[in-house]
């Protein structure tokens, strides 16, 4: 049996200013300081904080900082862009095809898997995300679209770079700031889909390479409902978008997703 870190990641998006993002990490840094944290974690601020936060948790090594997106090549004539080269080494991971970027700037899945190839190839793990739109949800079309998108990004991959990826089923109309409806998914399609990717990965690859990949669920994760996201199968952590910007609520759906794996 393959054991899969779990693995929690908070995506601060445009939400904090240089300052704010400065005192949430070092309340975060003192809040885990004498924890065990027996599951992996990212902290994602926006480029110009990525330097100085990674100096605050390097004192402990507890958590990891990551990147919310990075440019699909390495280096050319691209104002505003931020390069892999200019980010490895400072982070680990890197979050990209976030819904919002893709609705947003129109970020293509072609984009997003030379951003996920180009990461790996700088020992950055990618964080990809894929999930369906409120309408594709209501046209029963959900299933088809997550097919799609990790097919693709499946077949643009080896298998060793498939073990080291992570991805996350964020339904787009799940995400709080999108969540026009109230509801949330049900935590055992959750993990059908969790399956579902599984399954197409172990058709391109093999049933180990597909046990090895991690699998996150997106969309309104709270302290509150983590614990039932992590009690299904297969699902391998989340990704924390509102709370992840309250160091109290973040540590503490820290601690539920390290109970659940205990
Ligand atoms: P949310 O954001 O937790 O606020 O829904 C998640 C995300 O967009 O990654």
């Amino acid at each position: 049996m393959v054991h899969r870190r779990p693995l929690v990641a908070g995506n601060w998006k445009m939400e904090l200013s240089r300052k704010a993002a400065l005192e949430v990490a070092m309340s975060l840094q003192k809040l885990t300081r004498d924890r065990d944290v027996i599951c992996d974690v990212v902290v994602c601020p926006s480029f110009p904080s990525l330097s100085e936060i990674a100096a605050i948790f390097a004192r402990s090594g507890r958590i990891a900082v990551g990147a919310q997106n990075v440019h699909w090549q390495e280096k050319g004539p691209w104002t505003g862009e931020v390069s892999v080269l200019q980010i490895a080494g400072m982070v680990q991971y890197c979050i990209v095809g976030h819904s919002e970027r893709r609705e947003l700037t129109g970020e293509t899945d072609e984009e997003v898997i030379d951003k996920a190839t180009l990461l790996m190839r700088h020992g950055v793990t990618p964080i990809v995300c894929m999930g369906e739109t409120l309408e594709e949800r209501k046209a029963g079309r959900a299933l088809e679209k997550i097919t799609d998108q990790v097919e693709k990004l499946f077949a643009a991959m080896n298998r060793t770079a498939l073990t080291k990826l992570v991805v996350v089923y964020e339904p787009i109309w799940a995400i709080s700031s999108h969540n026009t409806t109230g509801e949330e998914p049900d935590p055992r399609e959750v993990a059908e889909v969790a399956l579902l990717i599984r399954k197409i990965a172990a058709g391109y690859f093999d049933q180990e390479a597909s046990d090895r990949l991690r699998i996150l669920y997106g969309g309104s994760v709270r302290s509150d409902n983590v614990a039932a996201y992590m009690g299904e199968p297969g699902i391998d952590g989340v990704l924390v978008g509102g709370a992840s910007l309250h160091p109290m609520k973040f540590v503490e759906i820290i601690q539920q997703v390290q109970r659940a794996i205990v």
